[in-house]
């Protein structure tokens, strides 16, 4: 028994090589660790390159029945658990092609005919991605809906909105929250995007240069549901920025949540208390009694991290490999993995936080009434009496000086001390003052008005229907 013959047992391509591979390379070199997550969307693709290899008559009608037949075994031994999954035949691809030659002979030895891994294990990875992105869209849109619910509570619920996170202005806090809604928006569209160019067929490319059998690549693309092929065959095998584009989409989404996260955690902290969350969503410290922890927006902050890292991880990868298929490639698959599982179980968690948030409308109230936060309506009034905008901002600095002085807000000055700094103020212009009348004053698209904010959130409400 030769060294040769054992080895042929194990791979499908030592027949060219004198001594077996090394055991270390063996393990540095398979993938079956994790790319298994990729056996269904592998048979998938095997089934529909088998049925187009009996429509262009390479493959006989009991060929194809036993590889359908022995296929749908597989899988249900892949489902329940009782697949034998062997580190020495490297990936899932071959695993599975031993296991379906195990089981209906020659038959299973005729499936790669006009294939190769390459293009297979690209059109595997395509599969999964687009089912991911579905997912992932319709995760996006749960958490969508969850801040919708919160938001239509709170057209009324005045908070300083901040810049430079200093008081600026007033706002809803729905109108704040809707924010975070154009943000996921973008990013459910930017997936959908991103999924056109996933939804693309390499099978046919082969190894690199296409193959020399009358394949009917337009069948397969149909079976797959693919919305077309891949036009040149060395791109097909060779560029994995269909992946990259998706991890560039999640670290988007990521940034957003990440955002929000952060404003969680700091409005939860006593010297803001805009926020509480619920005990279900914090932890306790083992040493201090006292402490509540947000440790789930603290995580999925933190997440982000690891999520940016595997965007990086990729289009690193991807530099300056020349074409076509490289074996670095195989190294797309755990930072993708990763990056679906991350923002899976982020967007899962973050969604159900919503239903954990109360809101302390007078702690928010109180702090919109401190900073002056009506300044530029007392400017903008100033501006509708015809005093240039310029002057009125220099006046108005003037009465904040003033009232900061008095330890007041400007609200709270007499109109003779008001119309120190001009004398066009009248008495209405106290209703400017007012956080109410600074918010129904926005009124425009885009604005925080309530009626305005109202309409945004049963737009929204609509489009997400
Ligand atoms: N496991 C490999 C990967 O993930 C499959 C393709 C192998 N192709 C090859 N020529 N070695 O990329």
């Amino acid at each position: 028994m030769t060294q040769e013959k054992s080895r042929g047992a194990a791979t499908p391509w030592s027949g060219r090589f004198n001594e077996p591979v090394a055991e270390a390379v063996k393990h540095y070199t398979a993938s079956i660790g994790f790319d298994r997550r990729l056996a269904e969307f592998d048979i998938d693709g095997s089934a529909a390159h088998a049925r187009m290899l009996h429509a262009v008559e390479i493959l006989g009608a009991a060929d194809l029945a036993a590889i359908e037949h022995g296929l749908a075994q597989i899988r249900d031994e892949i489902r329940a658990g009782r697949f034998d999954w062997s580190p020495d035949l490297e990936d899932v691809h071959t695993n599975i092609e031993r296991r379906l030659t195990a089981l209906i002979g020659d038959a299973g030895k005729r499936l790669h005919t006009a294939r190769s891994r390459n293009d297979q294990v690209a059109t595997d990875v395509r599969l999964y991605l687009r089912v991911a992105i579905d997912e992932i869209a319709d995760l996006i849109k749960a958490a969508q809906r969850a801040l919708l619910e919160l938001a239509d509570q709170h057209t009324d619920t005045v908070m300083p909105g901040f810049t430079h996170l200093q008081v600026a202005q007033p706002v809803s806090y729905a109108h704040h929250l809707m924010a975070y809604f154009e943000m996921l928006n973008r990013d459910v569209q930017r997936l959908a995007d991103c999924r056109k160019r996933v939804n693309r067929l390499p099978l046919g490319a082969a190894a690199l240069a296409g193959t020399t059998f009358p394949i009917d690549r337009m069948m397969v693309a149909k079976e797959l549901g693919f919305e077309g092929v891949c036009e040149n065959s060395l791109d097909a095998v060779s560029d994995r920025d269909f992946a990259i584009e998706f991890c560039a989409a999640a670290a988007l989404v990521m940034m957003h949540l990440s955002r929000f996260c952060e404003e969680v955690i700091l409005w939860m902290n006593p010297r803001f208390a805009f926020v509480d969350l619920a005990d279900r969503f914090c932890t306790g410290s083992s040493i201090m009694p006292q402490k509540k922890n947000p440790d789930v927006p603290e995580l999925i902050r933190g997440k982000t991290g690891r999520v940016n890292g595997s965007l990086v991880a990729l289009l690193t990868l991807m530099k300056a490999q020349p074409l076509a298929y490289n074996k670095d490639n195989q190294e797309d698959k755990e930072p993708l993995f990763d990056t679906v599982d991350t923002l899976t179980a982020s967007l899962r968690v973050f969604a159900e936080m919503f239903g954990g948030i109360r809101v302390n409308a007078d702690a928010m109230r109180k702090a919109a009434l401190e900073g002056h936060a009506t300044a530029t309506d007392l400017a903008d009034y100033l501006v509708k009496k015809g005093v240039p905008f310029r002057e009125a901002h220099e006046a108005v600095a003037q009465a904040v000086r003033f009232a900061e002085g008095r330890g007041c807000g400007l609200a709270d000055l007499k109109l003779p001390d008001l119309q120190q700094f001009s004398p066009l103020i009248g008495k209405e212009v106290f209703a400017a003052l007012t956080l109410e009348g600074a918010l129904k004053a926005r009124s425009h698209i885009g604005g925080t008005a309530p009626a305005r904010v109202k309409a945004a959130i049963a737009k929204a409400k609509k489009n997400l229907a």
